[in-house]
């Protein structure tokens, strides 16, 4: 038996949810050490123009599509383009997203891992994250928890789940991240930190970092997936769509920058490298606030504990949210109910995230194009599947879906009005924009 399809009850709800699901640990651990990668804010200018330019009409269009079909990706395809090819970029975004979520659960398991440690322990005398991550036992029982803490919100479904969740959740990591972000910008040292944000330096950009601010920008967004889509076919049909949109886009870049000035001035602070990589958030900030809390002991736990706490909560949306995509599948398309089908993908995530979580440790030998298995997942998920998922979703809506059919939608079949102006704007940027440059960018990576 198909469930009845539940709607998300208003635009506060409906931008809480997808915010969420946008807000994660793209925001708050890859952002920061992307930034410091790539050298600092060259990479993000290039990562708010893919925003607007880029991300955007990507989010609209799988807005478009999630909304006018009410239906998850794969039937939303089906109804739009019957037996077709399309149905590929179907099954490409239920597959994408549970990539992720297998990977993303490890680090979410890490994410546990150290707001405990910041709870009862000191920071600073605890081993590196290689050195934990590598170990075999702890980080599968905490990847086994992320998950399960997951799989329990998914269960209870769409508005007494992951509303219910959300709402408390995502206006809660703003007041989070905000905390510690005063707290790292007032440090004695801070401002290399605040003018390496701000101050951009072009020659640092090569066509890789410019692929990765265009993956980030994606990532972040949770677009190309199809979980955007997902999200959005739960919104009710008297909802602004743009405005929603431009909602959750505006509400993720915000708390990307913030997340940024509560790492970067602290690491400069410290005297610290930016560029370390995955572990910087894991590695140098526990460090840094284990030496602090040598001079002010007790602040600087709350803030590792109020730090660990962001990237745990905003983790745990994210992943709902991918875990949704899978399961709204399996229920419409496959005839599950909620319980079997979270069981399903539960297997499956849990399965593909043990080998990412071990490829740290004992299958660290084991290579794909040079990659770890947890390396793979992640360059496959943000510089291939999402850049080209995001590609397919514009050439839909730009070029297989009427201009009426879309049009129809942004002014909900005719009973709101919408300025026409900014729909060509808009429909522009859909149907010649997003998908010229998401193929020139791949195919100059290509060649370099
Ligand atoms: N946007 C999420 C983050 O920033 C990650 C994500 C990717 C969520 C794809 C859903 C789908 O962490």
């Amino acid at each position: 038996m198909m469930e009845n399809r539940e709607n998300f009850k208003n635009r506060f709800t409906a931008v809480m949810a997808m915010a969420g699901s946008a807000i994660g640990l793209g925001n708050i651990w890859r952002f920061p050490y992307m930034v410091g990668q790539n050298g600092g804010a060259a990479f993000i200018v290039v990562y708010l123009l893919s925003a607007v330019f880029l991300s955007l009409p990507i989010f609209l269009s799988e807005a478009i599509i999630g909304r006018s079909t009410q239906k998850s990706t794969f039937g939303a395809m089906e109804q739009l383009a019957p037996s077709s090819a399309w149905k590929w970029l179907g099954l490409l975004t239920v597959a994408s997203p549970l990539i992720i979520l297998s990977y993303y659960s490890v680090v979410g398991g890490w994410s546990i891992e150290y707001l405990l440690k910041s709870l009862f322990f000191r920071l600073d005398a605890y081993p590196s994250l290689s050195e934990l991550s590598s170990s075999s036992v702890t980080p599968l029982f905490f990847h086994t928890a992320f998950l399960l803490t997951c799989a329990l919100v998914v269960k209870g479904g769409v508005s007494k789940g992951i509303e219910k969740f959300s709402k408390i959740t995502t206006p809660l990591l703003f007041v989070l991240i905000l905390v510690v972000a005063a707290y790292s910008v007032t440090l004695p040292g801070a401002s290399e930190g605040v003018r390496y944000l701000l101050k951009p330096d072009f020659s640092k950009l090569t066509p890789e970092a410019i692929m990765s601010a265009m993956g980030q920008s994606f990532f972040s967004l949770s677009l190309g997936v199809g979980t955007m889509l997902t999200y959005a076919s739960y919104v009710s049909k008297e909802e602004n769509l743009l405005r929603t949109s431009l909602g959750t886009s505006i509400f993720d870049l915000v708390f990307a920058i913030l997340a940024g000035f509560a790492i970067m001035p602290a690491v400069f602070a410290a005297g610290m490298e930016p560029g370390a990589g995955p572990g910087l958030i894991f590695d140098t900030l526990p460090f840094i606030f284990g030496k602090m809390g040598e001079s002010i002991p007790r602040l600087t736990e709350l803030i590792a504990m109020l730090f660990f706490l962001t990237v745990l909560v905003s983790a745990l949306t994210s992943a709902i949210s991918m875990m949704e995509t899978g399961v709204a599948y399996l229920i419409e398309e496959k005839g599950f109910n909620r319980d079997k089908a979270m069981v399903v993908i539960f297997a499956g995530c849990w399965t593909l995230g043990l080998l990412c979580s071990l490829s740290f440790g004992s299958l660290s030998g084991v290579k794909l194009m040079g990659m770890t298995i947890f390396g793979f997942c992640d360059s496959l998920a943000s510089n291939i599947l999402m850049p080209l998922g995001g590609m397919l979703f514009t050439i839909f809506v730009g070029w297989k879906m009427s201009r009426s059919q879309v049009y129809e939608e942004f002014t909900n079949s005719g009973t709101r009005s919408f300025n026409k102006a900014v729909f060509k704007i808009v429909y522009f940027l859909i149907r010649y924009v997003a998908p010229a440059v998401i193929l020139l960018i791949f195919i100059s990576n290509l060649v370099y």
